[in-house]
C-alpha cells in the first residue's frame, strides 16, 4: 500500500494503549496508517517516553502551563492541521473535547473507553473510576469500547467492543489490567486500521 493516513495519538498518562498501537504498526497490522504525532496534556506522561523510544514526534500542551482549555484545544488543533493529521486517536486522553474540536475532525476522532458503552460512561467516568463503578454495580461482564468522538461525551457511534469477565475478588486495579490486556490493546489498533482503511477509500 502506498498511502497511509497520518495518525495523531492524544494521551495523558501511562500510554499502554499508545504502546499497543505502536506495536501493531511495527508488526504490520496497521497498513493503512502511521503514527505521525503523539500529543499530551501532561508533561509527565509516560506515554511521551514511549513515543520518543519509537521515534515519533511529540508535542506537550501541559494542563498546568496552558491552563485555559480553549487555548489548549486551539493550539492542539492548529498543530494537527499543520501536520495534516487524518485520524486522531484518544488513548487515555483526560480532557473532554469541545464541539468546536470534534466538528473540525468529524468522523476522524476515535476514543477507547474501558467499559461496554452505554454502561459506565459519560462525564465523570474515566480510568479507574469506570472499574470502581462496574464492581460497585456487581456486573459479571464488562469490557471496552472504541467509538467515534462527537459532541456527546462517550456518545459517538460504536466501532468495536469486546467483553471481559469480572472475576471473584477483582479490585478496580485487577479489573482494569484485565480489560486493557484482553480488550483495549486488541480493539484499539484494530479499530485504527478499520478507520484508516475507510478514510483511504474515501
Ligand atoms: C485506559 O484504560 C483508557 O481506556 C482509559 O484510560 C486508560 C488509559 O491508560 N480512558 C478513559 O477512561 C477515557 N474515558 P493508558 O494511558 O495506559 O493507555
Amino acid at each position: 500500500m502506498l498511502k497511509k493516513v497520518p495518525i495523531a495519538v492524544l494521551c495523558s498518562g501511562g500510554g499502554t494503549n499508545l504502546q499497543a498501537i505502536l506495536d501493531a504498526e511495527a508488526a504490520g497490522n496497521i497498513p493503512s496508517g502511521r503514527v505521525a504525532l503523539v500529543v499530551s496534556d501532561n508533561a509527565n506522561a509516560f506515554a511521551l517516553e514511549r513515543a520518543k523510544k519509537a521515534g515519533v514526534e511529540i508535542a506537550v500542551f501541559d494542563r498546568k502551563q496552558v491552563s485555559d482549555r480553549k487555548e489548549r484545544e486551539a493550539r492542539i488543533l492548529a498543530l494537527l492541521r499543520e501536520k495534516q493529521i487524518g485520524l486522531v486517536i484518544l488513548a487515555g486522553f483526560m480532557t473532554i473535547l469541545s464541539e468546536n474540536f470534534t466538528r473540525a475532525f468529524e468522523n476522524r476522532i476515535i476514543n477507547v473507553h474501558p467499559s461496554l458503552i452505554p454502561s459506565f460512561c459519560g462525564p465523570g467516568y474515566y480510568g479507574l473510576k469506570v472499574h470502581e463503578a462496574a464492581l460497585a454495580r456487581g456486573v459479571k461482564v464488562t469490557g471496552a469500547t472504541v467509538h467515534y468522538v462527537n459532541e456527546v461525551c462517550d456518545g459517538g457511534p460504536i466501532i468495536l467492543q469486546k467483553a471481559v469477565n469480572v472475576e471473584e475478588g477483582d479490585t478496580p486495579e485487577t479489573l482494569q489490567k484485565r480489560v486493557m490486556r484482553e480488550a483495549e490493546w486488541k480493539i484499539l489498533p484494530a479499530a485504527a486500521e478499520l478507520v484508516c482503511k475507510k478514510l483511504l477509500q474515501g
